[in-house]
């Protein structure tokens, strides 16, 4: 599975030994002295206008090889609109996750295409991949996948600071986005210390922090208990709305699925409406 890096732009593989939060120190680092390189300009162009946002043309994935070979995808086709939400049901181990993956280019199709705003995201390298990410794709994991030794604000700057963005500017935007999330009050509080509700709060700032257009979220409320979990997943909803972000929501809870614009179930390695 991709490491936590990756939901800030950062290539997995290539940071693999870089992950901030570990080692000694880690815990008094600032993100102003985060191990990170920082990426190039970005050098993709995504026309905005482009509609569908996302379209996966005939896509398969295969894990392992020979006798032990998973398929997960058989000609696997989806289009979203722009503004668009869609959730993603289904049963455990049909591909919900992997597919999100794919999606945010964190892992390659074994056949087939996934077209950003018409740009094939399985084509580019893994510089670019990376890059695209971090411009373009807010992940919300099901484990937050916050570094816990690091504040809340902290946190939600780092897509910011990865991204070039001075350390004054990333602060006082993460800031926003903590208020919009109802946290500015515990900006300074280390993450590994909040709560499971608001540490995917602060996940979901920090998704939002570098003003992506697509909103992917893996079953962001499936670790908290139902109140907290409507919470949260209202939160989501309202905040996209507002942006007018597309966004692709896989839940076990079809109380979530059904307020988005679509329902589709996976199962045998395709998408059905529901
Ligand atoms: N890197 C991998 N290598 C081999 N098999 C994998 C890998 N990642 C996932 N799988 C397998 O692919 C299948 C789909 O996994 P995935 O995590 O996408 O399911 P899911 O629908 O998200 O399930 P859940 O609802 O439990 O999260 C599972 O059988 C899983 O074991
Ligand atoms: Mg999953």
């Amino acid at each position: 599975m991709p490491g936590k890096l990756a939901s800030f732009g950062i290539a997995p593989r290539e940071h693999a030994s870089q992950t901030p939060g570990r080692g000694p120190g880690a815990a008094r680092r600032s993100p102003g002295s985060l191990p990170i390189p920082l990426h190039p300009p970005c050098a993709l162009n995504y026309p905005l206008e482009t509609a569908p946002v996302i379209r996966v043309e005939s896509l398969t994935k295969v894990y392992g090889s020979g006798e032990t070979a998973l398929q997960i995808f058989r000609d696997l086709n989806l289009e979203v609109q722009p503004t668009e939400q869609v959730a993603i049901i289904g049963e455990s181990g049909a591909g919900k996750s992997t597919l999100l993956h794919l999606l945010a280019g964190l892992d390659s199709p074994s056949s087939g295409a996934i077209y950003y705003r018409g740009t094939n995201i399985s084509a580019l390298n893994e510089s670019g991949r990376a890059t695209f990410r971090n411009r373009e794709i807010g992940y919300v994991w099901q484990q937050h996948h916050l570094l816990g030794e690091f504040t809340a604000l902290e946190n939600v700057m780092m897509p910011l600071l990865i991204r070039g963005v001075s350390r004054a500017k990333a602060a006082e935007s993460a800031l926003s986005r903590l208020d919009e999330v109802g946290l500015a009050a515990r900006a300074d509080h280390r993450a590994g210390e909040l709560s499971g509700g608001e540490q995917q709060r602060v996940a979901l700032a920090r998704a939002l922090a570098s003003e992506p257009s697509l909103l992917l979220a893996d079953e962001p409320t499936g670790n908290l208990d139902e109140r907290t979990g409507t919470a949260v997943f209202d939160l989501i909803s309202n905040l996209r709305r507002k942006r007018n972000l597309t966004a692709i929501l896989v839940t076990h809870n079809y109380q979530f699925a059904r307020v988005s614009d679509r329902v589709l179930k996976l199962e045998a390695g395709a998408l059905q409406t529901v």
